[in-house]
C-alpha cells in the first residue's frame, strides 16, 4: 500500500554521463518491478517519479538522468540527507515463467534493472537489450548494449534469435510502439512501463490519461494508477 515516506541517503553516484543511481534506506516493506515512487524535491511541490531500479533489504535503488530542477536537486543530495517519497505506487510487471526478452531505451533501462534481477532470482530464462545515446551515456547491466542509432534496429534480430516467449520493454512512446508492432507481428506477449509528466501520481489529476483498448472499447487509463505497465495490445498509440 502506498506510504509517503521518509528515507535517508546511502549514496548518490553518478553511474554515467549526468545519469545517477540514488539509494534510500526506509521504512519501505516492499515495491515490486515495474512500480514506481516519488520524490519531494524542493523548492518544487510535485513531487518527482522514477521508476524503482532495484529493492534489497530495505534499500530502494533508483537511476535518474538529470533533467530539470528537481533531478538537479537530486543531484547534489549527499549520504545522510534526508528525502521525503511516497511509494510504492502504480502497478508491476506481471512476471511469468516465460522465456523473456527485456528492451531499454536510455534511461527506460532503469525499471528493467530490477525486473532482470527478479527474473534471474525465479530462474527464468531473460535476455536484455538497451539502447543509449552513447557509450558514455550507458546504464550498465544489460546483457547487449548499443550505442548511437536505435535499439529498434536490434528487436527483430534477437526475436528471431532468442525465440522469447514474453516481451518487457521501457522506452520511449515511438519506440514502444514500434516494439508493439514487431511483437504483434511474432505474437509475442509484450508489456511497457510507460511515462508521462504526473502531477498527483494517484490517480486523482487525470494528468497522464492514455486511451487503451478494453473489452473491445477504448476506454481512458492513468499511467499512474492503472500503469505504468500496460499490455502493449491494449494500448492506443497516438
Ligand atoms: C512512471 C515514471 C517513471 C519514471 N522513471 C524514471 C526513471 O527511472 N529515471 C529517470 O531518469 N526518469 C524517470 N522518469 C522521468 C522523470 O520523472 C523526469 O525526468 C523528472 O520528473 C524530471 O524532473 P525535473 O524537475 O528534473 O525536470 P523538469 O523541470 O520537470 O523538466 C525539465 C525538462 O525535462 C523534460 N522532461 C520532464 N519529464 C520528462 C520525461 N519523462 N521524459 C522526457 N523529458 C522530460 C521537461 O519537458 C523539461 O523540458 C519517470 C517518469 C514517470 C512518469
Ligand atoms: S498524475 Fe494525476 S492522474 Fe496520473
Amino acid at each position: 500500500m502506498k506510504k509517503n515516506l521518509k528515507g535517508k541517503i546511502l549514496s548518490i553516484t553518478e553511474i554515467a554521463k549526468e545519469i545517477f543511481e540514488i539509494k534510500i534506506e526506509s521504512e519501505l516493506k516492499e515495491i515490486s518491478a515495474g512500480q514506481f515512487f516519488q520524490v519531494l524535491c524542493p523548492p518544487k511541490t510535485m513531487r518527482r517519479p522514477f521508476g524503482a531500479a532495484g529493492f534489497e533489504n530495505g534499500v530502494l535503488k533508483g537511476v535518474f538522468k538529470l533533467r530539470g530542477d528537481g533531478t538537479k536537486y537530486l543531484s547534489t543530495l549527499k549520504s545522510g540527507d534526508i528525502v521525503h517519497f511516497t511509494a510504492p505506487l502504480g502497478n508491476g510487471f506481471n512476471i511469468e515463467s516465460k522465456k523473456s526478452l527485456l528492451i531499454g531505451a536510455g534511461v527506460g533501462t532503469a525499471p528493467l534493472l530490477y525486473l532482470s534481477d527478479v527474473l534471474n532470482m525465479q530462474g527464468i530464462e531473460k535476455y536484455f537489450i538497451a539502447g543509449f545515446r552513447s557509450k558514455e551515456e550507458e546504464i550498465k547491466g544489460a546483457d547487449f548494449a548499443q550505442y548511437g542509432g536505435t535499439i529498434l534496429d536490434f528487436v527483430e534480430p534477437y526475436i528471431q534469435k532468442f525465440n522469447p516467449e514474453k516481451i518487457y520493454a521501457c522506452a520511449p512512446d515511438i519506440v514502444l510502439k514500434k516494439i508493439s508492432e514487431i511483437a504483434s507481428k511474432y505474437e509475442i506477449e509484450t508489456e511497457v512501463a510507460l511515462e508521462k509528466t504526473m502531477a498527483c501520481g494517484i490517480g486523482v489529476c487525470k494528468g497522464c490519461v492514455i486511451k487503451v483498448i478494453k473489452n473491445g472499447e477504448i476506454q481512458n487509463a492513468t499511467i499512474c494508477h492503472d500503469g505504468p505497465v500496460f499490455n502493449a495490445s491494449e494500448v492506443v498509440w497516438e
